[in-house]
């Protein structure tokens, strides 16, 4: 920071913001700490109007995971602000980016199951879902946890226990992973499945479409629907064309 200061002197810069991001789901008490620390930082721009805080607010995805209470974190964030322009007179202004905090829970992935394989007594029971790294990669790049319910067309009931997999080539596409280790298998109590019925997993407005491997096996990109609140939806996203993927190829 005095290297910064120096080269704010040295070419007469403005420092009118300063921003932090800590990270993505980090723990409100870091994030807490890091607002703290980036406090300190503006007592050394007197000239700096805002303090931008990034984003990374942590959501719960599974029931047992928690959210983030912005109430609750905001509150010492606004005393420091408020200390702020008790002692000094500057009223900073305050800039989140709370992406996923808003938009995380608020999506889902519909899928299919294609398929239901049994590896035998001492194996696995398989959904094979028509999605998968393709839409949503974060359970196999770090074992991310996300809700997933069947939709059964038969109106089943009974449960049983199911390792669910995506549709690419791969030992690693695998939406239900281990929460501590992302190529361990850890099976799911779901309502029993048959192919064609309905898959739904959740959690799925943050780090997904936008984080995907797309076109995987020239699987066309997804369709996204919008679902208002009156219950109406609307396509806000058409699903990729063959013509699509393949138009930026240069034949040799
Ligand atoms: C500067 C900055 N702001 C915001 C975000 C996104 O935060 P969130 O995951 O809370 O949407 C990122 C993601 O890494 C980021 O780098």
């Amino acid at each position: 920071m005095d290297e910064v200061q120096e080269w704010v002197q040295r070419f007469d810069l403005k420092v009118e913001r300063l921003h932090t991001h800590i990270g993505s789901g980090s723990d409100p008490q870091i994030w807490q700490r890091v607002a703290s620390l980036s406090m300190d930082l503006v007592k050394k721009f007197p000239g700096a109007k805002s303090l931008n805080l990034g984003g990374g607010y942590k959501i719960g995805r599974m029931s047992h995971e928690k959210t983030t209470d912005l109430q609750q974190v905001g509150q010492p964030v606004k005393q420091a602000f408020e200390k702020l322009a008790h002692e000094t007179g500057r009223r900073l202004h305050l800039e989140i980016e709370p992406g996923t905090w808003l938009l995380g829970n608020a999506c889902c992935v519909l899928s299919t199951a294609r398929d239901i394989v049994s590896t035998g007594p001492d194996g696995y029971q398989f959904i094979k879902s028509d999605t998968g790294m393709t839409e949503i990669l974060r359970p196999s790049l770090y074992a991310a946890q996300h809700p997933i319910s069947v939709i059964s067309r038969s109106g089943e009931t009974h449960t049983s226990q199911y390792v669910v997999v995506g549709h690419c080539c791969e030992s690693g596409d695998l939406l239900t992973p281990d929460a501590q280790d992302s190529e361990k298998l850890a099976p799911r109590e779901l309502i029993r499945a048959f192919p064609g019925d309905l898959l739904v997993i959740d959690g799925a407005g943050a780090y997904c479409a936008s984080m995907s491997a797309k076109n995987y096996n020239s699987f066309p990109e997804a369709p996204e629907i919008l679902l208002k609140a009156d219950g109406s939806h609307r396509l806000i996203r058409r699903r990729q064309t063959l013509e699509q993927i393949l138009e930026n190829e240069i034949p040799a």
